[in-house]
């Protein structure tokens, strides 16, 4: 059977499936006449009728096929991914029967523009819901999973936030910023460096914008950027990525409690602004049914706090060795999760010991041991902000290289900023993905990303 367009319909105008006025046909009254292009996302074969749910990138659109329409070789062989234009009536869903925006194409005509394999390569076979998300297969068919509604769903919810992180800072005057990936510093320690050969000499590819954004503040005032940062990481958890898209942000003239009212401002702003869009919303609420937007002030907590709080839990909450927490430890990935879970709400983390933070944190002046530092932690990820308030002093920060045994000379640009006239500033860097696993309810970030970079993974 071959297909032909009948020319004494109208015209069909060319439409993508977000167009939601076009007029739709109900009985006696005849709808528009469209042409949409996209991929067949799932099919139903019924004895009078083929139905197919077509995707365009924008939503999904019930088609109704009948008659010759559906013994074509083309129809015949309908797989999932199928390219093709479809031309027919746009109508209204009989009562009773539900489709996506309650309306159905009916085709009186189309054009198959890329078959795609029905047989034992087909997509569903590729991509089976039964796979976890961890299996290697799965991750080998990431350009195929991206297909699915629901790793669909997070990048769009992910394109929505970053869109609100920029919106926001706008409206707050920040200046955006775009620093270097290749760069001769270390900012959050030696063990997570990818270092490579850079023309003959030793660079690295940036674990952190920060030193970069600290030296925009005095001509650009509060500045932001939002890039790709990198870390080594040699552990293999369900929130560490090789390479993480970072929002980091640095204020100028600001003191601690600025930075935190800053921080509870800017996530809550980000949260509004993507709920706000009532597509994203829907996307937010069927990934993640539960997500609750959290309210102001979020709780605060100091770190010597929350070491009591986990050895006061019956029983303690143990370091990972097996031990009670003492002033000092890093609260491990495990035992901080836990703590954010039992107390379900967004919690400020302020105050870590100098020994566990970066070589650049400002000291508490009532407290020596301790740095203005803070760790947002969000429940079900734990850590998703790290930030602090920054040494101005040009001696102090000499100090901390010794202390760190970094090499001051590679930091001469950064070092300088205390010597061309300091400030008190402090900033923050917030990882995307773990916001999006957050926001999504997510088990990993590793479907938050559009191909996860992690140990041992760098493909597709
Ligand atoms: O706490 P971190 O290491 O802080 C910094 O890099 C600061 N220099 C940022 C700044 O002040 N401008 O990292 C900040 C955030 C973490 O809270 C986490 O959300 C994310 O970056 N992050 C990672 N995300 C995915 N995979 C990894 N391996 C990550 N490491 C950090």
């Amino acid at each position: 059977i071959v297909l032909m367009e009948d020319v004494s319909l109208p015209k069909a105008i060319k439409m993508k499936i977000w167009q939601k006025d076009i007029e739709l046909g109900e009985g006696d009254k005849k709808g528009t006449r469209v042409k949409v292009s996209g991929r067949i996302h799932r099919q139903r074969q019924q004895k009078q009728a083929t139905f197919l749910t077509l995707i365009d990138g924008y939503g999904h659109l019930q088609c109704v096929l009948s008659g010759d329409l559906t013994k074509t070789y083309d129809a015949l062989t309908f797989a999932q991914g199928t390219s093709l234009t479809l031309y027919g009536e746009l109508k209204r869903v009989l009562e009773g029967q539900t489709a996506p925006d309650g309306r159905e194409l009916h085709v009186d005509y189309y054009v198959v523009i890329g078959a795609s394999p029905s047989d034992a390569d087909a997509i569903t076979n590729r991509v089976s819901k039964e796979q976890d998300p961890w299996e290697s297969s799965m991750l080998d068919s990431r350009h195929l999973v991206l297909r699915g509604d629901n790793a669909a769903s997070v990048m769009k919810v992910r394109s929505a936030v970053e869109w609100a992180f920029a919106k926001a800072y706008k409206d707050m005057r920040f200046t955006k910023i775009s620093p270097p990936a290749f760069v001769q510093t270390q900012v959050e320690g030696g063990s997570t460096l990818f270092e490579l050969d850079y023309h003959g000499e030793k660079a690295y590819l940036t674990q952190s914008s920060q030193l970069y954004l600290e030296t925009g503040i005095p001509s650009l005032g509060n500045v932001y950027c939002i890039e790709k940062s990198f870390r080594a990481e040699k552990s293999l958890t369900r929130r560490h990525l090789s390479e993480y898209t970072h929002v980091e942000a640095e204020l100028d003239f600001v003191d601690f409690e600025d930075l935190l009212t800053h921080l509870e401002e800017i996530i809550s702003t980000v949260i509004e602004t993507t709920l706000a869009d009532p597509v994203t919303a829907a996307l937010v609420k069927e990934l993640n049914p539960g997500f609750k937007v959290p309210t102001r002030p979020f709780k605060r907590m100091r770190y010597s706090d929350a070491i009591d709080w986990l050895n006061a839990q019956d029983p303690p909450i143990l370091t990972d060795k097996g031990e009670r927490h003492v002033f000092g430890d890093d609260i491990a990935e495990a035992a901080e999760r836990r703590m954010t879970d039992i107390i379900n709400l967004p919690i400020l983390l302020t105050h870590f010991p100098v020994e566990i933070k970066a070589f650049y944190m400002k000291k508490e002046e009532a407290d020596r041991r301790v740095t203005e530092s803070v760790d947002v932690l969000m429940p079900g990820v734990g850590e998703i902000v790290g930030g602090s308030m920054r040494m101005e002093g040009y001696e102090e920060l000499m100090e901390a290289y010794k202390r760190e045994g970094i090499a001051p000379k590679e930091y001469y640009w950064y070092t300088e900023q205390r010597k061309y006239g300091t400030s008190p500033h402090g900033g923050y860097g917030l990882g995307l993905e773990r916001f999006i696993a957050w926001m999504c309810g997510q088990h990993s970030v590793r479907t938050c990303c559009l191909y996860p970079r992690f140990m041992n993974r760098c493909k597709p």
